[in-house]
């Protein structure tokens, strides 16, 4: 049977970086994000007899060799609980610009969880898809839920007690994203590989999981009391505790580009001046930017101007992964 699923990236508030364990997946810290309204995969499966292996086809063309790897491996895990050894067919898009290092990981296995699981009937619960969609990338558990969502740390070796739950839906609160495209090749080192070296080389890493806990609670508060310079501080203040720690690494991870630190310089400066907007970062250069939606447009008229800035996407709070008609 053939289905077809759509899930929206999402982007940290409270950053995850670091396993407790690799073969499940399970994250060393629990984590915050935003699912994000304009930026989607869109993906179809088609379990068939007569394919003798899994066929990957990612924005029109045929996956990368390693990439077709990755996504087969994940739907071993769906065949383990099916009994059904069958292969598929896979057909993948993203809306937004690929090869802009942004990442499309979340997006993509947890639309992949959704129409993979229904295309084999199993008709899992949205906790059920979460863990399964963490086991293709840490990020994708939580592009299951729309609006505010929570990826737990959870206790467990298993990984039962490890999935994201919504904190609140997306019409709960209107916040915007800039997304500032700085650079537009790939990244360098890969989430997985960074954070296996950051956990193994930092001093740091002990204290950047034992503070992991302050910083969830005040984001949690932050968003029950819709506190904007709240959520703006403590989303600076992870995301920059995030990068204090990659660079602290042996050797260290460097994912910032020049114009990345112009722009944070720009954003603090637009602050001293009464405008509200804080940024987040993420394994790569890009620079994403939060503002409540009155002042989207004077944000991105002033760093509009700023020299060097590729693309400059504009989002908001976004739904959860569904499956749509073909
Ligand atoms: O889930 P992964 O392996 O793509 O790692 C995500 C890492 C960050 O984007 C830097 C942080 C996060 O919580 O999304």
């Amino acid at each position: 049977m053939k289905k077809t699923a759509i899930a929206h990236a999402n982007i940290a508030l409270v950053k995850y970086w670091g396993k407790r364990e690799n073969s499940l997946n399970l994250p060393a810290v629990g984590s915050i994000s935003m699912t994000l309204k304009d930026l989607f995969s869109k993906t179809s499966v088609e379990f068939r007899e007569d394919l003798e292996s899994d066929i990957f086809i990612l924005n029109g063309k045929r996956a990368k060799a390693e990439q077709e790897h990755r996504m087969s491996q994940f739907l071993d895990l769906i065949r383990q609980q099916s009994g059904d050894s069958t292969h598929a067919e896979v057909v993948s898009e993203n809306n937004f610009p690929t090869g802009a290092g942004l990442a499309s990981s979340a997006s993509g296995f947890a639309a992949l969880a959704v129409a993979a699981t229904e295309a084999m009937e199993l008709h899992y619960s949205a906790r059920e898809l979460s863990q399964l969609a963490r086991q293709g990338s840490g990020s994708a558990a939580r592009s299951i839920f729309g609006g505010f969502v929570e990826m737990k740390r959870g206790e467990k070796l298993d990984g039962s007690d490890v999935y994201a739950i919504q904190l609140k839906d997306e019409r709960y609160w209107q916040l915007d994203m800039l997304i500032l495209i700085t650079a537009e090749q790939e990244k360098e080192i890969g989430s997985t590989e960074g954070m296996t070296l950051t956990a193994r080389t930092s001093p740091y890493y002990p204290s950047w999981v034992a503070s992991s806990f302050t910083d969830l609670s005040e984001m949690r508060k932050a968003i029950t009391e819709k506190d904007f310079q709240k959520l703006g501080e403590i989303a600076e203040f992870s995301c920059l505790k995030l990068h204090g720690l990659a660079l602290s690494a042996k050797p260290g991870l460097l994912y910032w580009n020049g114009l990345t630190v112009n722009l944070v310089h720009q954003i603090r400066a637009l602050r001293k001046k009464g405008v509200p907007a804080f940024f987040t970062i993420d394994a790569g250069p890009q620079v994403k930017v939060l503002c409540p939606p009155e002042y989207t447009q004077k944000i991105k008229a002033t760093l509009q101007e700023f020299d060097g800035i590729k693309k400059i996407l504009h989002t908001t709070v976004g739904p959860a992964a569904r499956i749509v008609e073909d």
